[in-house]
């Protein structure tokens, strides 16, 4: 089964081939995926990475979720695990948001949930994130959901005739706060 997460303003669900517009209207968009993957041209793009979420879940269990404002079914972002290596309790995540919507808190309550699922029901002792140097959004809410800096891959990439660097952001199982008994 599926796992669908639920927040006070947000369900996390899977994605599915009738998603494929409405994934093609955020990562078709140049300056919300200036950080990301390279934007889709064509909405056949968007039905492919569907397609490749779905064997990787299938495949390795690694989750990717869509997300959706309570209320409306269209998907609005994508965030989940991007690798799980499971004998080392170890996963990456990754997240991206429709543009209009940034800067509500929306993804850092998805963060909150899918960690909550990776650290509990994946039994994660450590997760992993990979963001651009120079994204300040992405890195300002890593930090506040508890990451913290393990490193900079220097001259990671090659883009717009320039190199770029790459922070690595980790959480460990020891940094979270012990689950309160009631
Ligand atoms: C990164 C992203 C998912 C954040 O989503 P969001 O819902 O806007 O995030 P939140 O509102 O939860 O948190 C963003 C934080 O960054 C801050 N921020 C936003 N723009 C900023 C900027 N230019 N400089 C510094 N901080 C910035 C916000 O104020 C907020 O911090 P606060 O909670 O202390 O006020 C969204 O910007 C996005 O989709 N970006 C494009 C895709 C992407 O870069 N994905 C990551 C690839 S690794």
């Amino acid at each position: 089964m599926f796992p669908v997460l639920e927040t006070p303003r947000l369900m996390l669900r899977e994605i599915v081939p009738a998603d494929a517009h409405s994934l093609f209207a955020f990562r078709s968009d140049v300056e919300e995926q200036k950080h990301n993957d390279p934007p889709h041209k064509a909405v056949s793009e968007s039905y492919e990475l569907i397609a490749r979420l779905a064997a990787e879940y299938r495949e390795t269990g690694a989750v990717r979720w869509g997300l959706t404002i309570k209320g409306y079914d269209d998907v609005v972002g994508l965030l989940g695990f991007n690798f799980w290596a499971r004998e080392h309790h170890r996963a990456g995540i990754g997240y991206d948001l429709s543009r209009h919507l940034w800067g509500q808190g929306l993804m850092f309550e998805a963060m909150t949930a899918a960690l909550e699922h990776g650290f509990t029901t994946m039994g994660l002792n450590r997760v992993e994130a990979h963001t651009n140097s120079d994204n300040l959004a992405s890195r300002r809410m890593l930090q506040r959901l508890g990451f913290w800096q393990e490193g900079t891959f220097h001259d990671h990439f090659f883009e717009d005739g320039a190199y770029h660097d790459v922070a690595l952001y980790v959480m460990l199982r020891r940094d979270r706060p012990e689950p309160r008994v009631p």
